[in-house]
């Protein structure tokens, strides 16, 4: 069945290309397309399988909306990333007027949620393509009727039961990759609308993901990021169930493969197999993502999160005793509803003792059909950007003394690109921890010992060491 939906869609893919071979000798010049990701690594794996569908029918990519093609892939996570698309829109208007052809495809989260798939058909109906998070696989056939229709095609699917496999990807980096191994949440964290608009939590088969990594390796992969919305919960709904843990294992055997990363996961979740597991292993990154989201019991009742502030603590507390070295990153939201000062100086208690390298930190936003969003108690925007900008402070405070500590070290580091205008290369550590250092461009996709020698705060300057 998987493999027949795949098939149809080469069909449409060869037919987008003679279309569009017809439309470039007319104007006699490359059709192009730009294409934008906004929010997760997820998101941007699944705009990478549509710019690869892009290129199959000929297009080449573009740097900005000046293209025949515009493709958005939108997240709704927060409020301010909703604002921001329908800005990119209100601009492409006056795009199109010049070049009435252009195609305008806009997808992903935010287009599960009805009040705006219903906004674009009324105000933006120059958007040629509308559709959501589960039937990317049939973009090539959507894709093919918006080229031969002037009208606005929408086509959202409220949930999907199967995983499709053998999606086209077309890679940022040659050397390194995200590899989804779970889509969807069951959650239902009180504020997040994740749930609804990705739909409930399924998991792909292990053998799928292991063929998938081994094909990657072969192409001159070596570091894999394995992607889900909680991955500690992984396989726990296959027919055959499997712990991330024994995935981990599974796919540390793969051979060519140097470094394995992985996100997110959710405390409740994070087994004692996994930690033993990660202690272990010569591949696995010591690098966890493990978002806070409050520092307060209280709070974390109310969203939802099923652990309090003490088993946090506990929890950071086993990792450092069983891997000392570990780079710990989490996330925060300030202002959720209810939030006291005191509530609010648990989470500065929290961050004071972690010691996160990093922390990303969100105001909270009110996602319409989550039931954060009809709680009592809505924060004021003052109070909510004051607590914000001191937690900022304490969090850039942590993270600067966190992240020296390997200064003078020498550290292996996969290096990444080179600065275009400074000629320096940058890679990243194991800990995932940015390092510039002069080097040759051939460099770029090999690991290479970098000796550590000035912290700039959240990154590196080093020297080669060999
Ligand atoms: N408001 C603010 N931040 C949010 N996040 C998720 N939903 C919201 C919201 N409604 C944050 C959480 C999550 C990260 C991906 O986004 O911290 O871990
Ligand atoms: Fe949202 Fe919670 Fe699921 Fe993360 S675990 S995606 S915060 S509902």
């Amino acid at each position: 069945m998987q493999t027949k939906d795949i098939q149809s869609q080469t069909y449409y893919t060869e037919e987008c290309r003679r279309i569009l071979k017809d439309q470039e000798q007319e104007q006699g010049r490359r059709l192009t397309y730009f294409a934008q990701s906004s929010g997760c690594q997820m998101n941007n794996l699944q705009t990478e399988s549509v710019c690869a569908v892009m290129e199959q029918i000929g297009c080449e990519r573009a740097e900005d909306e000046h293209a025949d093609v515009v493709i958005y892939n939108t997240c709704t996570v927060r409020e301010n990333a909703n604002q921001k698309i329908y800005g990119h829109l209100g601009r492409l208007k006056s795009l199109k007027k010049k070049n009435p052809r252009m195609k305008i495809v806009v997808f992903g989260c935010m287009m599960q949620e009805e009040h705006v798939v219903e906004k674009i058909r009324k105000d933006y109906t120059f958007v040629n393509l509308v559709f959501g998070t589960h039937n990317l696989h049939k973009f090539p056939e959507m894709f093919y009727h918006a080229l031969l229709s002037d009208s606005q095609i929408i086509d959202i699917w409220k949930d999907s039961q199967e995983i499709v496999e053998g999606l086209p990807t077309l890679r940022k980096y040659r050397f390194k990759t995200g590899v989804n191994i779970m889509f969807g949440c069951n959650n239902f964290c009180s504020y997040c609308i994740v749930p609804y608009v990705r739909g409930r939590e399924k998991s792909r088969e292990p053998e799928a993901i292991l063929k998938e990594i081994r094909e990657l390796t072969e192409d001159g992969v070596t570091e894999v990021m394995l992607l889900g919305q909680n991955v500690n919960s992984y396989g726990k709904t296959l027919a055959r169930p499997v712990s991330f843990a024994r995935l981990l294992e599974q796919v540390e055997e793969v051979p060519g493969l140097k470094r394995i990363r992985f996100l997110t996961s959710h405390p409740k979740d994070l087994s004692d197999e996994l930690i033993e597991v990660m202690a272990g292993s010569k591949k696995v990154c010591h690098h966890l993502h493990l978002p806070l989201q409050s520092g307060s019991s209280r709070i974390l009742k109310e969203m939802n999160r099923r652990y309090d502030k003490e088993k946090y603590l506990g929890l950071v507390e086993k990792i450092r005793k069983a891997i000392p070295d570990i780079s710990l990153t989490t996330d925060i939201i300030v202002g959720f509803p209810g939030e006291t000062e005191e509530d609010f100086l648990d989470t500065l208690d929290v961050v004071n003792r972690c010691g996160f390298d990093t922390a990303f930190t969100f105001k909270y936003s009110r996602r319409t059909g989550t039931p954060a969003a009809k709680m009592p108690d809505q924060i004021p925007d003052d109070i909510v950007a004051e607590r914000f900008n001191r937690l900022l402070a304490l969090v850039q405070e942590k993270g600067r003394i966190a992240s020296a500590r390997f200064l003078g070290e020498t550290r292996e580091v996969l290096v990444e690109e080179k600065n275009r205008e400074s000629g320096i290369l940058t890679g990243r550590t194991e800990h995932n921890l940015l390092v510039h250092f002069p080097g040759p461009e051939e460099l770029i996709g090999s690991y290479v010992q970098v000796k550590l020698t000035e912290c700039k705060g959240f990154y590196y300057f080093g020297v080669l060491s060999e």
